[in-house]
């Protein structure tokens, strides 16, 4: 049995995280199955990702506080460095991958929606980073992409106070993209990700690679990093096809790299 599941329909992938018992919690096991399934997602068939949770509730309320609880220094870093590891694969995994926010996404979940490209949430969602109050660090990479996602000064906020974010103040300060109601989050998400996986799938991976590349280093060697995948789309067959079909004033055929 695996906690977490995978459906792939047409070129889009949907993770769902599984555990609805402990809404959704991230225990070992879960990290284990997560990284399983991102490892089997084929690049070829797939254009873009969606990882939601199971349920009506929760996206992932953290890490699981049980298994933590007794741990040692030492697996209390084993632990935060396999989190890492495996929401590290996400991040650089070559396709867009949209976080569909259905409920709480605290602490460890809320560090699962900032390792994917774009956060959709319902109006339910519910963000935070309650690790301080835990008495503990964020350490599921909380601490880094939250300043570098919605700015320095917010981020220290969220991770000093503990205080919650609900969905419409995620929007206002650019956690997340879009709110739907609940019954319509997929629907939108799915929509999303149609929009992705219709543009040039190569030019897509390039475009998430030199941003994310950029993210990393100084505007000089970013613009490099762009100009390289700028050019590592031409002479592919979608790239004719596509600047063939604009000066021939007709739609480009269906993209196929
Ligand atoms: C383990 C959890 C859990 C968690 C919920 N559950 N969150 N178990 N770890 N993070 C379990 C509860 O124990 C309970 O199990 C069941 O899920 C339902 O939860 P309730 O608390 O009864 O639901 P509710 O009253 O609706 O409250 C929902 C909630 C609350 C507000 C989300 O569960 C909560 O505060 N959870 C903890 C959130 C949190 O602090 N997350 C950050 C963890 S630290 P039973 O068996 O009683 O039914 C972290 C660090 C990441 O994420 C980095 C690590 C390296």
């Amino acid at each position: 049995m695996s906690y977490v599941k995978y459906e792939q329909n047409g070129f889009i992938g949907t993770i769902t995280i599984d555990r609805e018992k402990a809404l959704n919690a991230l225990n070992s096991e879960v990290l284990n199955d997560l990284e399983a399934v991102i490892d089997s997602i084929s690049i070829e068939t797939t254009r873009c990702v969606i990882i939601t949770g199971a349920g009506q509730k929760s996206f992932v309320a953290g890490a699981d506080i049980g298994e933590m609880c007794n741990k040692t220094r030492a697996e209390a870093q084993a632990f935060s460095a396999r989190g890492n590891a495996v929401f590290r694969k996400i991040e650089k995994l070559p396709v867009p991958v949209i976080a569909a926010v259905n409920g709480f996404a605290l602490g460890g979940g809320c560090e699962l929606s900032l390792s994917c490209d774009i956060r959709i949430a319902s109006e339910n969602a519910l963000f935070g980073q309650p690790e301080a109050g835990l008495a503990i660090v964020a350490g599921f990479g909380g601490t880094q992409r939250l300043a570098r996602t919605i700015g320095v000064g917010k981020a220290k906020e969220m991770l000093y106070t503990c205080s919650k974010v609900k969905a419409d103040e995620a929007l206002r300060i650019g956690l997340v993209n879009a709110v739907y109601p609940s019954d319509q989050l997929m629907a939108e998400c799915e929509k999303l990700a149609g929009k992705i996986a219709a543009n040039a799938p190569i030019a897509v991976r390039a475009t998430k690679k030199a941003i994310n590349l950029g993210l990393q280093t100084d505007i000089e060697t970013g613009v490099q990093i762009e100009a390289e995948m700028h050019a590592s789309c031409f002479g592919t067959e979608d790239q004719k096809n596509a600047m063939t079909a604009f000066l021939e004033k007709r739609k480009p055929e269906p993209f196929i790299n």
